[in-house]
């Protein structure tokens, strides 16, 4: 059965491109390359051994998902990745964000209204901002966002729960990322991060490379055992596999409406131990220095996944050091085949 991906060729809609064709299922990918390269195409089809079908295209363009609409009329489902997702600049740029994140959506909702099709999106745990209670559940206060990006993944939820309400022939399924980081084991394909890294872990790879001279740590005095954040990171691999697992569960004749799922290890990390973890992993001495903190960080944050075991049934399986090996593999990678 067809799948469109929007935001395929990214970090983690490539991930879930190979996830896909693995459980059997045919991907159709839509990306406008604003941040990722076209050679990821290239990179999955010597994953796949094949070359996935590709659609240059900004879902903010209705003539473009209009015309898509009309060609991939018969998918059973979208995976929508497709969105800009840097917390920093979403402060820096709000009406971009809240064009681009929303005029997309609902596009593509607009473009196939009426088919039932099985629809999942790519949200965040940013939407609970500092939890009051940890770890955090799926029915925790959605909190005013700490950035415009947060709150287009807010929004994003309503609307999506508003067009549930309507009664919309779509199944929808809301994943709550939290921080998704490594890369596939071929070390083909992994994040790319656009100039200076925005995250951790590829802040983390690239300067243990000599790309970056020293990490910052962004604060050491917060109410934590270390001082430093706390974060729930998953293998980008188990959070690919989650997505293929919410397009199962809408298959499934006794799914209706609209449902929300934590994708999370169900573990915290600090900032600090992801450093020690990843030295300890690739036997390299990571130069850094402790810093302020940053602004709208939240001090710690890490996800109840009892929902997404029993319902979604499905559970992260790779642990941190799978996680910074990967990553590693991966850095080491573009650094010797620059894509
Ligand atoms: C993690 C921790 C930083 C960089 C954001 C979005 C989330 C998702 C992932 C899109 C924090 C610390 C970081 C550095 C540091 N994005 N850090 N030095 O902010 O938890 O989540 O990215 O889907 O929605 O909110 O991730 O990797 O930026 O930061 O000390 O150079 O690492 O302070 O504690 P974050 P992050």
């Amino acid at each position: 059965m067809k799948i469109l991906v929007t935001g395929g060729l990214g970090f983690i809609g490539s991930h879930t491109v190979v996830e896909l064709v693995n459980a059997g299922y045919d991907p159709v990918i839509v990306d406008d390359l604003s941040n990722s390269s076209v050679k990821i195409l290239d990179q999955l089809a010597r994953i796949l051994g094949f070359k996935p079908k590709f659609y240059e295209l900004n879902l903010c363009d209705e003539a473009s998902v209009k015309l898509l609409a009309a060609e991939q009329s018969d998918i059973s489902g979208i995976i929508h990745f497709a969105a800009s997702k840097a917390v920093g600049e979403s402060v820096q740029k709000p009406l971009k964000y809240y064009y681009n994140n929303f005029y997309s959506l609902i596009n593509l909702l607009r473009f196939y209204e009426g088919k039932p099709l099985n629809f999942v999106f790519s949200s965040s745990c940013t939407v609970y901002g500092q939890p009051d209670v940890l770890p955090v559940t799926e029915s925790a206060q959605v909190k005013a966002a700490e950035s415009p990006y947060g709150n287009t993944k807010q929004i994003a939820e309503e609307i999506l729960k508003d067009v549930t309400a309507s009664g919309s022939k779509f199944n929808i399924t809301a994943l709550r990322y939290f921080n998704p980081v490594g890369a596939h084991e071929t070390s083909l394909i992994g994040e790319l991060p656009i100039g200076v890294p925005q995250n951790l872990v590829p802040f983390i790879t690239q300067t243990a490379i000599g790309k970056r001279e020293k990490l910052t740590v962004f604060g050491d005095k917060y109410n934590t055992p270390d001082g430093s954040c706390i974060r729930d990171y998953i293998h980008v691999v188990d959070l690919a596999k989650a997505h293929v697992a919410a397009i199962k569960l809408m298959e499934k004749p006794d799914f209706k409406g609209y449902d929300v799922f934590n994708i999370g290890t169900g573990t915290g990390s600090s900032v600090l131990e992801v450093i020690k973890a990843f030295e300890a992993t690739t036997g390299v001495k990571l130069n850094y220095q402790i810093g302020e903190p940053r602004e709208g960080d939240v001090e710690q944050v890490w996800g109840d996944v009892t929902k997404s075991a029993e319902r979604l049934n499905w559970k992260a399986e790779r642990d941190l050091t799978t996680m910074m090996a990967s990553a590693w593999a991966w850095e080491q990678y573009i650094a010797a085949n620059p894509l």
